[in-house]
């Protein structure tokens, strides 16, 4: 057995001091701390990929655009609580543009991130009907949503859709919306953690069944066309994003300035509301406001008691964003593809030294090279490995915490630097000789 890049009995100290007993458990925020205290004491750099934090510099028409509206000053006057007409006006065309549906400025919601897009959604979601008061997770999924639903009281259900994929899709959501309790189905296509992307097949069964059963569908677009199997950069043009809204008019789209632009500092995104369900009455709207439609109750009861509204400098940041990808002045995919080709690199590491892919494919296709990915070795579970690569200087986090039911870790590769290929090569190698196959 070779020495580990760190020592053993360093991190099992350190493990013990955070009182984490099951591994497999740990947040990000912990694996983060943990591995900056093991980088402290024992002087040897981690490879990081726990944090799914961009790592690149933000767009550079957003932060003009919003150093100029501050010397407007524009930072003393509220926001409008409808959002900034510019950037609704964008954000409508941004979705004609890049994934081909209309939807009108009216239900394009400013908010402060898609983080809190989604705690929004979730309450109006659950305000809409008594009998209703479950949210429905395709998993794997963001980690903090289900924090969110836990914050606010909420109770949720999650399926690992692994084995569902296709055709099974639908018996499998069936099984749970024919209960009758879900309020609204929440999955992130691309997928934070796995990177899978739910193919037409699949968001056409989500939408109709999201119709039959009168069921809202969130889909998060956190990493909005970041599918680099297919060039979804040019506007108006083929191919377009997939979505769930070709197949429904029950749903909510969750854009988020976050990954796609490199803007998650300033907390921006924008929540778009389908036409018809913007204008939708509810019965529980009545009851607890006296009235009210799903976009007037989720803008001017819900956003308004949160925040106020969302941040004027950022909301003129991602309208100049989202105007200079209308035009085609502005190809935002071109900045983040570099995601994709360190993807490309590391899973070639890992794969060469005895590690498999977790969710390796979208049906018949491998999944596409980008922001996260998931990887098991042998028959290690997820917790074992997850600490197992802490003493090689390599931090992710395990699967268990995204609701998935397979074993291995989701490594993120926003904060991989160039000179640290080589050197995980040299650990996963040690790995694998220290861990022979079976
Ligand atoms: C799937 C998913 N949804 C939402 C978010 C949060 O986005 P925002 O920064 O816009 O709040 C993230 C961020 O990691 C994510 O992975």
């Amino acid at each position: 057995m070779k020495n580990t890049p760190i020592d053993k009995n360093l991190i099992d100290e350190i493990i013990e001091e955070f009182q984490i007993a099951d591994f497999s458990k740990a947040t990000i925020r912990e694996v983060k701390a943990i591995a900056s205290k093991a980088e402290k004491l024992s002087n040897v750099e981690y490879i990081k990929m726990e944090m799914g934090v961009p790592g690149l510099p933000p767009s550079e028409i957003g932060v003009k655009a919003e150093i100029e509206a501050l010397q407007n000053n524009i930072a003393g006057v509220y926001p409008d609580i409808n959002g900034l007409r510019e950037l609704k006006e964008e954000t409508s065309r941004f979705i004609k543009a890049f994934m081909n549906v209309d939807l009108s400025p009216e239900g394009c919601v400013p908010v402060t991130g898609s983080m809190q897009g989604t705690f929004a959604s979730f309450l109006t979601c659950s305000q809409c009907d008594k009998d209703k008061d479950t949210i429905l997770f395709i998993d794997p999924g963001f980690p903090v949503q289900k924090q969110q639903l836990v914050v606010m009281g909420q109770k949720y259900e999650s399926f690992d859709v692994y084995n569902h994929r296709g055709d099974k899709l639908k018996a499998k959501l069936e099984s749970y919306l024919n209960k009758g309790n879900i309020s609204a189905i929440i999955y992130s296509n691309p997928n934070n953690p796995s990177w899978i992307c739910l193919n037409e097949t699949e968001l056409q069964i989500i939408g109709h069944l999201a119709t039959k059963y009168d069921t809202i569908v969130l889909e998060d677009l956190a990493y909005f066309a970041m599918d680099f199997r297919n060039d979804l950069s040019q506007p108006f043009t083929r191919p377009f994003q997939s979505t769930v809204a070709h197949y429904t008019d029950n749903y909510v789209l969750l854009i988020s300035g976050s990954k796609a632009f490199s803007y998650a500092g300033q907390r921006i995104g924008v929540t778009c509301i389908s036409n018809k369900l913007y204008k939708r009455v509810y019965p529980g709207f009545k009851k607890r406001y006296g009235g009210g439609t799903f976009g007037t109750v989720f803008i001017h009861r819900v956003l308004y008691a949160l925040s106020s509204g969302t941040s004027h400098s950022a909301q003129y940041a991602m309208a100049a964003m989202l105007k200079a990808a209308n035009e085609g002045e502005y190809n935002f995919l071109n900045d983040v593809k570099i995601y994709g080709d360190r993807a490309r690199r590391l899973k070639d590491i890992f794969l060469k030294n005895g590690f498999h892919m977790v969710y390796d494919k979208d049906l018949d296709d491998p999944v596409a090279d980008g922001f996260y990915f998931t990887i098991g070795y042998d028959d290690m579970t997820s917790g074992e490995l997850a600490k197992e690569l802490m003493y090689y200087g390599v931090s992710a986090i395990s699967l268990v915490t995204t609701g998935s039911e397979q074993q291995g870790v989701r490594a993120c590769t926003s904060f991989i630097q160039d000179h640290q290929y080589e050197c995980l090569e040299e650990r996963m190698k040690i790995f694998s000789e220290n861990h022979p196959t079976h």
